[in-house]
């Protein structure tokens, strides 16, 4: 039974990976937090066997990277050059020098680095994906909005959307942004537009508003295909409207960990290193994203991911 170890235990850990994971086939094989209490309350709750004190410890296939991130590019070098597979929870790094040296590291290492995107694995965003297989749409609007701003807020959030954006248009031709803010590292707004080769997408990242709210707009071919997260798609072509709403009844009790894809992208992690295949997010592929984002938040006046 494939062996993983678990690196951060805090809030996503706890609410999605570790259930996740000790539901699946593979064997938790230990632990590891910043001051250790954490692991040693998580390993106990869970039957554990070990609590690492070091990265040297780490005895097991693969390693789930959940740590805060500034932490991702040392402790996921680390991993790897070890021979050690790691799923790391987006995003890379801080900066795209620190994300491209990681990249760099998986990539002599031969061993997998995947990304934690897991809206591409939510059926709501796939069901989206297919709707658009043979051809881009003309327009996207993508929106994350979310109360309370936070430090470098775009990075941790609005990064799904400008992912899920390149997933579905390609590589971006051209970008224009603007933001609102008192404080540049703590932005209530960014609003940007980005041209695709077919595409003409708009990111709006708001962190003022009254509540959680993710949705995608895409329009083309005499078809409007339109997502509000976590669970609903409405296909509408120019004679019905075909809405699909993946409710936790209609997914057989989905949890959270379902709907927005958090489970599906944890057994595509596992199943490609136990049979050496890919995942939808390489760490190749995810460098991508961050240097979209990177050319956003400067086009928008935000500091870049140099700093
Ligand atoms: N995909 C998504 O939608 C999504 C959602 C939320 C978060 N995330 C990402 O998940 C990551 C973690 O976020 P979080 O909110 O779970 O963070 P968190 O609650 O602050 O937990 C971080 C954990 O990492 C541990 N840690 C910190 N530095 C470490 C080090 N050097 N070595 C080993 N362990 C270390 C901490 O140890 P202590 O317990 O000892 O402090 C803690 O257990 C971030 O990259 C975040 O962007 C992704």
């Amino acid at each position: 039974m494939l062996r993983v170890a678990v690196i951060g235990v805090g809030s996503i850990a706890r609410s999605v990976h570790l259930p996740t994971l000790l539901a699946s086939e593979c064997a938790v094989a230990g632990v590891m937090s910043r001051t250790g209490e954490r692991a040693r309350a998580v390993a106990a709750q869970f039957n554990i066997p070990r609590v690492y004190e070091s990265l040297d410890e780490v005895d097991a296939d693969c390693a789930f990277v959940l740590t805060p991130k500034d932490t991702h590019g040392p402790i996921a070098s680390a991993l790897l050059r070890r021979g050690i597979a790691v799923f790391l929870e987006k995003p890379m790094a801080t900066t795209l020098a620190d994300a491209e040296a990681l990249l760099q590291a998986a990539e002599a290492s031969g061993m997998l680095l995947m990304i934690g995107f897991n809206r591409r694995y939510a059926p709501a965003y796939d069901a989206l994906h297919r709707e658009w297989a043979d051809r881009p749409p003309e327009v996207v609007v993508a929106e994350k909005n979310r109360p309370g701003t936070e430090y470098r807020a775009p990075m941790e959030n609005a990064i799904h959307m400008i992912d899920l954006l390149r997933w579905i248009c390609g590589e971006a031709v051209e970008v224009t942004a603007s933001s609102q803010f008192d404080d540049p590292y703590y932005e209530t707004s960014c609003v940007a537009h980005i041209r695709f080769p077919r595409t003409l997408g708009v990111l709006v990242a708001n962190r003022s508003c009254g509540q959680w709210m993710e949705r995608i707009e895409t329009y083309g071919g005499g078809k409007s295909v339109i997502v509000d997260a976590p669970e609903s798609v409405a296909v509408v072509d120019q004679r019905q409207t075909h809405v699909t709403s993946l409710t936790p009844l209609a997914m057989g009790w989905a949890t959270v960990q379902d709907r927005l894809g958090f489970r599906q992208e944890v057994e595509d992690f596992l199943k490609a290193v136990r049979t050496g295949g890919t995942v939808r997010t390489p760490a190749r592929d995810a460098f991508e994203t961050h240097r979209l984002t990177d050319r956003i938040l400067r086009a928008a006046g935000l500091p870049g991911m140099d700093a």
